[in-house]
């Protein structure tokens, strides 16, 4: 694959069967939306420029989708008007007027299309050395579909279903939609595209005839499956459901075991090694990464976040921008939020909620705290319902507590603050004050006991009683 390649992926359509106020191209499956998947796999193929055509929400779309590539060479030229697909392929062209070399045509609406089949339509391409190549398919109901007409084995052209004789629709092989076109022919066919035909549309089918005239159609067939599209939300539970079972037995393959993939979702781009463990119910989410033998429990969520090897997550942990140190031992119902950071060994128990939050090695806090904007050493102990004052309303503010210190239960440590290494706190203190290193701070008023006053106050009740009757 020598030559250039540039693509352009449709994204106008309005998509009137999702009965949305949001534009069909932006629902997702997996995490993304539709369009950032056909988008991914021209950009893996070093497609340069990827041009995504909008259309209807053409704002909305362009900029959900230079959120998901913020690096990648998109442009984006707007269809105003939806005339056929042949006009919105053409809307594309003053934005590679400078490229010479292949162009793919990808629909936005059509998200489980392989890097491989793209890379078999370039082979079949260079084999046939002609100046398009398609895909077909073979749906099991070809209704509606574009029908692919053969001459002596040779592609010679696509009759639309509503435009096809009854013989012709009898043809099961039907036009997929995905093609690859050399630019020096694209641009000046399209020109010659009229929209007579049943639908008054521009048919960017009409170039596959062209194309015949001047040389080999390549082609290949694919999957019904792969290049499916969506029409409706029935049809996008249904194309989400076999992203994640490819995406989920890519996984199984590589050594990782799923109690349960059927409700496993794993997004795209997310790293696991090799025999971690899986419970049901879990949620990998945008480029998560876990290491080798790690034990993810029921319902854990992770986004964006890191877990080292050898780590336990029971369950009902949530993990979002965080990172997990090697053999941690993290929930059950822990929350990990933006910027923490746990080095080796960290235990965080049940309802423990961290947040910027920098753990050493081998820190625990196993029950009930909320450890926001701190720097933990390591070996520290942090007591149940421990919690670090952080906001006073306008600011946040540092907690740092050196290596070995002891935090006693329900303890508030009011921010800024630091406890030096080795330093104790007693429970219920509030700390508000530095603590100097290896010392112990307290700030509970002394304990009183009050001898007999339970038998004292029953009597004082009982009294009282007395003269509420009689009185
Ligand atoms: C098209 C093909 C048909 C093929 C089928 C496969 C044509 C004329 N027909 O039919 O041979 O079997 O796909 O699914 O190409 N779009 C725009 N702007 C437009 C029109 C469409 O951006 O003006 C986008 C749509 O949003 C959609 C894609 O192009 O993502 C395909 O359009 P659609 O109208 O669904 O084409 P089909 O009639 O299904
Ligand atoms: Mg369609």
């Amino acid at each position: 694959m020598t030559a250039p390649l540039a693509a352009v992926v449709l994204c106008a359509g309005k998509g009137t069967r999702m009965k949305s106020e949001k534009a069909k191209v932006l629902h997702a499956i997996l995490g993304k939306p539709l369009c950032a998947y056909p988008l991914m796999r021209a950009l893996e193929l070093g497609a340069s420029p990827v041009v995504s055509v909008v259309g209807h929400q053409a704002e909305e779309v362009e900029r959900a989708t230079r959120a998901q590539f913020p690096e990648a060479p998109l442009r984006f030229a707007l269809q105003k008007e939806q005339r056929g697909t042949a006009d919105a392929v053409r809307s594309a062209e003053e934005s590679l007027k400078d490229f010479q070399g292949r162009v793919f045509i990808l629909y936005g609406d059509v998200p489980l299309v392989r890097r491989e089949t793209l890379e078999a339509l370039v082979a079949a391409h260079e084999q046939a050395g002609g100046v398009l190549s398609l895909v077909s398919t073979r749906p099991a109901d070809p209704t509606g579909y574009g029908r692919v007409l053969r001459a002596a084995g040779g592609v010679v052209r696509i009759v639309e279903h509503k435009d096809a004789t009854e013989a012709e629709r009898q043809v099961g092989e039907c036009n997929a939609g995905i093609y690859v076109v050399e630019s020096s022919f694209l641009w000046k066919a399209l020109a010659n595209i009229r929209s007579a035909n049943a639908q008054g549309e521009f048919y960017l089918t009409d170039l596959v005839e062209m194309a015949a005239a001047q040389g080999a159609v390549g082609s290949i067939e694919a999957d019904f499956g792969e290049t499916a599209g969506v029409n409706d939300r029935v049809e996008l539970a249904a194309r989400a459901r076999e992203l994640q079972t490819r995406i989920n037995t890519w996984h199984m393959r590589n050594g990782v075991t799923l109690a349960d993939p059927a409700t496993t979702y794993i997004e795209e781009g997310v790293v696991i090694g090799a025999d971690t463990e899986i419970a049901p119910g879990v949620t990998l989410a945008g480029g998560t990464v876990v290491g080798r033998q790690v034990s993810i429990g029921q319902g854990c969520i992770l986004t964006a976040s890191t877990v080292a090897d050898g780590a336990t997550l029971k369950p009902y942990t949530l993990l979002e921008e965080a990172r997990a140190g090697e053999r941690g031992i993290l929930g059950p119902f822990a929350r990990l939020r933006p910027g923490t950071e746990l080095a080796e060994e960290v235990h965080l128990g049940n309802f423990v909620e961290t947040k910027k939050a920098h753990l050493g090695r081998g820190s625990k806090a196993n029950h009930l705290a909320y450890l926001g904007d701190a720097r933990i050493g390591a070996g520290v102990n942090v007591g149940a319902g421990t919690i670090t004052c952080n906001y006073d309303g306008v600011h946040k503010h540092l907690t740092e507590l050196g290596d070995g210190v002891f935090i006693g239960s329900d303890t508030q440590l009011v921010a800024p603050v630091k406890v030096g290494d080795g330093a104790y706190v007693g429970a219920g203190t509030t700390v508000t004050k530095d603590v100097p290193p290896g010392s112990l701070a307290v700030s509970r008023t002394p304990q009183v006991n009050v001898e007999g006053w339970a038998e004292k106050k029953k009597a004082r009740q009982a009294s009282s009683r007395g003269k509420a009757t009689t009185g």
